[in-house]
């Protein structure tokens, strides 16, 4: 059985680097094999955000998105460092997420950066917001610098290019080789226990 995946793209603008950085992971999940085209896919919170909790949510856009996470082996969620803080859109999306959602479930973590930084939103995202929702952030993360200048074509332009294409290959094959052995987990860990509902 083919694996499903998930891509977050976290920045709230409607065109951004975050977006461009999880279009190509995407891309790269398909040409390595790793999912078809149909089990795997794109939420991108700046092109089609979530109302800011608790606004309405008219259009429905989070009952979408929570069926494509239900059926998620794994998740990507990708980060721009704004104020050397998390995204607001993905602390946003985190308020809407439960463990129905991502309990239990790896996920790999991208930082983007105009420039040198990128590791904040990652230490901020692994010290909350998988409390509640069980959600199981890989050992291994991505950060990706100047990212204006790289992941742009089809082929890398330089050596930086170069070596985040390879890093973004590894750390997708770790992703992979999490979800694959982490499937039967939800089988058997109960996730309706009314006693833990939520983390502690
Ligand atoms: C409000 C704001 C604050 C930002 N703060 C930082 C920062 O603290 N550190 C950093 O490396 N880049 C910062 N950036 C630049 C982003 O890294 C840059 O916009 C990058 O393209 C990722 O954002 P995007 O996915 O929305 O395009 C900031 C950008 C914005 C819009």
């Amino acid at each position: 059985m083919s694996l499903k995946l998930v891509l977050v793209a976290g920045s709230s603008q409607p065109s951004s680097q975050s977006a461009k950085v999880a279009a190509y992971l995407r891309q790269r999940l398909l040409e390595l094999g790793y999912c078809t085209a149909e089990n795997l896919s794109l939420i991108d919170l700046g092109a089609t955000p979530l109302p800011l909790w608790p606004a309405e949510d008219a259009s429905g856009t989070w009952a979408n998105y929570a069926a494509l996470l239900r059926e998620a082996d794994g998740v990507v969620l990708i980060s721009p460092e704004w104020h050397g803080m998390a995204s607001p859109a993905l602390k946003n999306f985190f308020i809407y997420a439960g463990r129905r959602e991502l309990g239990h479930k790896p996920a790999l973590l991208v930082g983007v950066s105009a420039g040198l930084g990128g590791a904040y939103p990652l230490s901020e995202l692994r010290a909350s917001s998988y409390k509640n929702c069980r959600l199981c952030y890989l050992p291994e993360q991505l950060i990706v610098r100047h990212v204006g200048e790289v992941l742009n074509g089809d082929n890398a332009v330089d050596e930086p290019d170069a070596r985040i294409r390879a890093r973004a290959d590894w750390a997708l094959e770790v992703l992979v080789q999490y979800a694959q052995a982490m499937r039967p987990l939800r089988t058997t860990i109960r996730f309706d226990s009314a006693e833990f509902i939520n983390g502690m």
